[in-house]
């Protein structure tokens, strides 16, 4: 045989192969995801643990950057190119906007196999569903309307935890007149709006959170209570340090932990940056729903959705992935280190610490009457489109101390609707 001939024959072999197999024929699931701060990239260690404890061949696609826009982009252009992960973390209504591109695979068999049906929320699995299969699974539930609090610099500068808006600008003198940095905050527009959407929450309360977000109403995004909504964005701003500007959240996180900001306001992913560094809820730290905003929960879902595959032992190792993060242990240690809730309803809750608690049974108080909202700047309310144009507005409205509330609620309107 001569060379040519060799080589051919290498290849013909090699097409007959599995795209990714391993040396013992397990499939590979590749994860696209953006848990790179030290206290998430521990949280999918246990996902990775668990799949590779299987037998899988784990390929981590991690895309640095806080809220996932960059991941999003690598996502897009892998799915344009044809190649897209096995899995990638998509949220909320996006994952419609997949499934309609005919990208999504249906989980038909371990779905019904691990009744997901009975085990997560009905509103959770609606998400998870693309024309009435599932299409993605979740991991997990965020809560966003937080404030971490360290309480050691709150002493030091006689202030109490607040309850309301005004108790919350009091804390934030006080801590200025101590000498600490009343507020920690990174300036990337999802930031921005995640202190904003807490702040529509708390003066418009989760009816007008509703028709501001989900509805997009003209009147409530236009009306004088959105206008005051501005107004105390900008006093907020004053707190944050002027020079935030691409500071990711971790390291906003960092400066309450390391006692040189007082609080933070921010999802409950920010618990992971804690317990990464040891400490101890309700004790190092506490935990407090974002003032005025006591009995909501805005909540922020992440899910995997898992994309068609050619090789059948990849989908194998898809399969996998899907099943496991859904079981009760892992459900237990990647939430731990998450610092997120357990997605399935029947998980025993006394293996958590006292935000997640607290987290679970605002859960439960907001689930009854109107207080479950989706978290706009973590994809769960709207297209990525019109969240996009929202960011554009407050992230533009925050960086200008100057800027007029009155002129930033129309431009939010009619950005929104350019957007829809
Ligand atoms: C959210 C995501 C969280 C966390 C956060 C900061 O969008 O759902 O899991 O990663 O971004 O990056």
């Amino acid at each position: 045989m001569n060379a040519i001939t060799r080589l051919a024959a290498v290849i013909s072999l090699a097409s007959l192969l599995p795209l990714h197999a391993t040396a013992a024929g397990n499939g590979t699931v590749e994860v696209l995801h953006w848990w790179t701060s030290g206290g998430e990239a521990a949280a999918v260690q246990t996902l990775k643990a668990q799949v590779e404890k299987d037998g899988f061949t784990w390929k981590d696609n991690a895309v640095a950057g806080g809220g996932g826009a960059a991941a999003m982009t690598v996502l897009k252009s892998r799915a344009v190119a044809g190649n897209p992960p096995a899995a990638a973390q998509i949220k909320g209504p996006d994952i419609q906007e997949w499934g309609a591109l005919g990208l999504l695979t249906e989980l038909d068999e371990v779905s019904t196999a691990n009744n997901w049906d009975t085990l997560l929320p009905a509103k959770v699995a609606d998400i998870m569903k693309y024309d009435g299969h599932y299409v993605a699974v979740p991991v997990n539930i965020h809560r966003v309307n937080w404030l971490w609090i360290n309480p050691q610099v709150f002493e030091k500068a006689g202030a109490k935890v607040p309850t309301t808006l005004d108790e919350l600008f009091t804390a934030a003198d006080q801590l200025k007149a101590a000498g600490f940095q009343p507020l920690a905050h990174g300036g990337q527009p999802w930031q921005d709006s995640t202190v904003f959407e807490s702040l529509v929450l708390a003066m418009l309360g989760p009816k007008g959170y509703h028709a501001a977000f989900v509805d997009l109403d003209e009147n409530t995004l236009t009306g004088e209570p959105m206008i005051k909504v501005f107004q105390t964005l900008q006093r907020l701003g004053g707190y944050m340090d002027p020079n935030r500007a691409g500071r990711d959240w971790n390291i906003a996180a960092a400066e309450v932990i390391n006692g040189k900001a007082g609080m933070q306001i921010m999802g409950d992913w920010a618990k992971s940056e804690w317990t990464a560094a040891g400490k101890v809820a309700g004790k190092d730290y506490q935990c407090v729903a974002f003032p005025g905003t006591q009995g909501s929960f805005t909540y922020n879902i992440d899910s995997l959705a898992m994309f068609r595959l050619k090789d059948d032992n990849d989908i194998k190792a898809q399969n996998d992935l899907a099943k496991v993060a859904l079981e009760p242990q892992f459900q237990t240690v990647f939430n731990q280190n998450k610092g997120s809730l357990p997605v399935r309803q029947d998980m025993d809750m006394s293996a958590f610490d006292a935000c997640t608690q607290q987290s679970a049974k605002d859960f439960k108080v907001a689930e009854q009457g109107d207080g479950l909202q989706p978290s706009m700047a973590h994809n769960m309310a709207s297209s990525l489109a019109v969240q996009g144009a929202i960011f554009d507005v407050v992230t533009n409205f925050l960086n200008d101390p100057k800027a007029d509330p009155a002129k930033a609620v129309k431009q939010l309107n009619s950005a929104i609707k350019s957007a829809k």
